[in-house]
């Protein structure tokens, strides 16, 4: 079971997937939990790229950079838990790129989902769960939880709103996407979120 967590920063991704592996293990299930860009010492090199604040990074450039991670990612960690049989939960993937990097940055979705494609060869989320925010909740969570901002994190609020819009309209567009509310507490994004995951298994 390949399950992705998608949002905008502060949405609770983090948050979702930590509760979530708790949930799952205690039913005895094995799990792997890792994110995008990351998952591998090339992953998390890029990541360090890709998020450090500095001059703009072209966006063609940032949609390659996150494909590569994309690609070693997949080959050194996630298809590997895959064929143990493990649950695999990814905190971010090609849903991210075709949301920044084509309805935020305005690259072409076309020219995204090949590349995206050429990274993931055939594989697939089983299950994709959206956590829907207001770019200003998440502003204020993030806020809170008082991080220097990074790169992405500086974009302004139109830039998010965008985000968000094209999360909705890829999750529309697909019959593997749950979208939550990511203003509702932790226990019932959990509990949803758990539901969903074991609903999509009943039908795989
Ligand atoms: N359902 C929730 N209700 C209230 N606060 C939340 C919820 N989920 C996450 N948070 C808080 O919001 C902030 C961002 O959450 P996080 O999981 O780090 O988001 P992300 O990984 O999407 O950036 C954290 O301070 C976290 O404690
Ligand atoms: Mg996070």
């Amino acid at each position: 079971m390949f399950a992705v967590i998608e949002g905008i920063e502060g949405s609770g991704k983090s948050t979702l997937q930590a509760g979530l592996a708790e949930a799952l293990r205690a039913r005895g299930r094995n799990v792997t939990t890792t994110r995008e860009p990351g998952g591998s010492p090339l992953g998390d090199a890029i990541r360090t790229l890709f998020l450090a604040p500095g001059p703009p990074i072209d966006s063609v450039a940032e949609a390659m950079l996150v494909n590569a991670a994309r690609a070693q990612h997949i080959a050194a960690l996630i298809r590997p838990a895959l064929q143990r049989g493990e649950v695999v939960l990814c905190d971010r993937f090609v849903d991210s790129t075709l949301a920044y990097q084509g309805y935020g940055r305005g690259l072409d979705l076309r020219m995204l989902r090949s590349l995206c494609s050429l990274a993931v060869g055939t594989l697939a989320a089983d299950v994709t769960i959206l956590l829907d925010c207001e770019p200003n909740l998440s502003r204020h969570r993030l806020a809170e939880r008082g991080a220097a901002r990074d790169r992405l994190e500086s974009e302004n609020l139109d830039f998010y709103e965008r985000v968000r819009g094209g999360f909705l309209t890829i999750a529309r567009e697909s019959t593997r996407h749950v979208v939550l509310n990511g203003s509702d507490s932790r226990e019932a994004l959990v509990a949803a979120a758990l539901s969903a995951i074991e609903g999509m298994e009943a039908h795989v």
